[in-house]
């Protein structure tokens, strides 16, 4: 319950804020990413007044199909497409101008308006050297026989790890002074020449000499073109809660790739569960109030790292994978890489749901699943003893556990077009309970084909 500010507790707005409902819902992927976290954000942003990303960078990919056509967004927020929605993207953000750009002309090429995208300050911007360093880093692992990371490769963890450095990190908010830009670059130029140079190993090192001169001239033409959206996100965010305004945070990748509590090392280097909204867009913990989690009917993953139920072991685990990937599109929207796919795997989702504080489900792609005539469940792991053990986020940890399979019946039959509960033939309904009550926490929409108006609301 909100509690009453004390007489002596200041301002007329500090009082209102203290005694405010929370006006947040934040959605977030609860698996390995590619969840569909763009089309349910697409389906809620007209009941919000603002749509917000808080983290991530060009590493996320959302598509949503609007009237057939398909947007794929990578770093703009899906409420663009809703006209006149501000579309925030936050302070926890990492952007590469070039690609937002990218984004924003593509956008506007197919008649989306895009003039009421807010960029903040003080996300970080992605540079050359950072998309560089990525492959490097990987290039290193798999040059010493470890695991790479499998990243996008879109300079993520390096921005990050220079946001976090700070002296060599530069935020969007630095491309509107270009003097302040100059100093930086006269600084981080030649840092980034001889560190990346140093990492290159005697390869082809005139591939990272950063020109200051020419990087300024880029930078200047990134300033000019994102402008208009470029703003204090966090302060317009704040005065707008205190309006009375009701917000839509929009998270990127998914749970089990978050720094903190994912699947480490193989995760991304943001906080993607829903403990990242309120850091990454500035806005205060109190004002979340719902959090939506949103899961595939099965699993996937792009990249390295474990997935307890890949389907990989036989040639019919294989046939099977190939025939989910292809129904449910399952190839990168940001990489075209194929994604490894799995049984769905409820130990690992009921612990996203547990971090997350989740208050609701989405299941997305259950169409994907018709004419299979028996589906897996993972509802547990064991060790190689045979003792039940929990879910705990590490790579190590997952790589020595056994999933415990629940088999439950399919369904046959297209539910493409089914628009209520009822008219979902008895086995999907039998797997939904069972996703419910495994995971205590309700269905409030259910996924079963691209459109926007394939969705079924509990
Ligand atoms: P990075 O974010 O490019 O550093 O990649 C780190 C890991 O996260 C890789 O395994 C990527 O494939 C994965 N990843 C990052 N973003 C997404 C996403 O939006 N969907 C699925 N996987 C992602």
């Amino acid at each position: 319950m909100a509690h009453a500010p004390s007489a002596a507790s200041g301002t007329s707005a500090s009082r209102h804020s203290a005694s405010r409902q929370p006006s947040a819902t934040a959605i977030v992927g609860l698996q390995w990413g590619d969840e569909g976290k763009g089309k349910i954000v697409d389906a809620l942003a007209s009941r919000f007044d603002i749509v917000a990303r808080y983290n991530g960078g060009a590493n996320a990919g959302h598509s949503v199909v609007v009237g057939g056509e398909r947007f794929a967004l990578h770093l703009i927020p899906a409420g663009i497409l809703h006209k006149g929605k501000p579309a925030v993207v936050g302070c926890g953000t990492v952007i590469d101008p070039d690609w937002i750009l990218k984004e924003i002309d593509g956008l506007i090429a197919r008649g989306i308006d895009c003039s009421n995208l807010m960029i903040s300050d003080r996300a970080h911007v992605v540079m050359p050297w950072h998309k560089h360093e990525d492959e490097l880093r990987e290039k290193w692992l798999a040059a010493k026989s470890v695991e790479p990371i499998g990243t996008t490769k879109r300079g993520i963890g390096p921005c990050y790890a220079d946001k976090v450095q700070r002296g060599t990190a530069i935020r969007i908010g630095d491309l509107l002074r270009p003097e302040q830009l100059a100093t930086k670059l006269a600084t981080t130029a030649p840092f980034k020449t001889a560190v990346l140079s140093a990492m290159a190993q005697g390869g082809d090192t005139s591939a990272f000499h950063y020109d200051q001169a020419e990087l300024l001239k880029h930078a200047a033409m990134w300033a000019s073109r994102l402008k208009p959206y470029i703003t204090d996100t966090s302060g317009f965010l704040l005065d707008q809660i205190d309006t009375g305004k009701t917000v839509l945070l929009e998270g990127a990748n998914a749970t089990l790739l978050d720094v903190d509590h994912g699947t480490y090392p193989y995760v991304t280097s943001s906080t993607t569960c829903s403990l990242g909204a309120p850091t990454g867009t500035g806005i205060p913990l109190s004002s979340v109030g719902a959090i939506l989690g949103v899961m595939k009917a099965y699993s996937t993953r792009v990249g390295g790292g474990v997935m307890p139920t890949e389907l990989i072991a036989t040639e019919a685990d294989r046939t099977l994978a190939d025939k989910i990937r292809t129904r449910g599109r399952e190839f990168g929207t940001t990489t075209g890489r194929p994604r490894r796919v799995g049984w769905l795997d409820l130990v690992a989702v009921r612990y996203s749901v547990r971090l997350n504080g989740c208050t609701g489900l989405c299941v997305m792609l259950l169409d994907v699943l018709e004419g299979i005539d028996t589906l897996r469940i993972c509802t547990g792991y064991r060790d190689a003893s045979g003792k039940d053990v929990p879910f705990v986020p590490d790579a190590n940890w997952l790589s020595n556990v056994q999933p415990v399979f629940r088999d439950v019946p399919g369904w046959h039959g297209d539910i493409s077009g089914a628009r209520t509960m009822a008219e979902l033939p008895a086995g999907a309904r039998a797997y939904l309970d069972l996703v419910e009550e495994f995971l205590g926490v309700p269905v409030a929409m259910v996924s079963i084909g691209p459109g926007r108006e394939q969705l079924i609301h509990c």
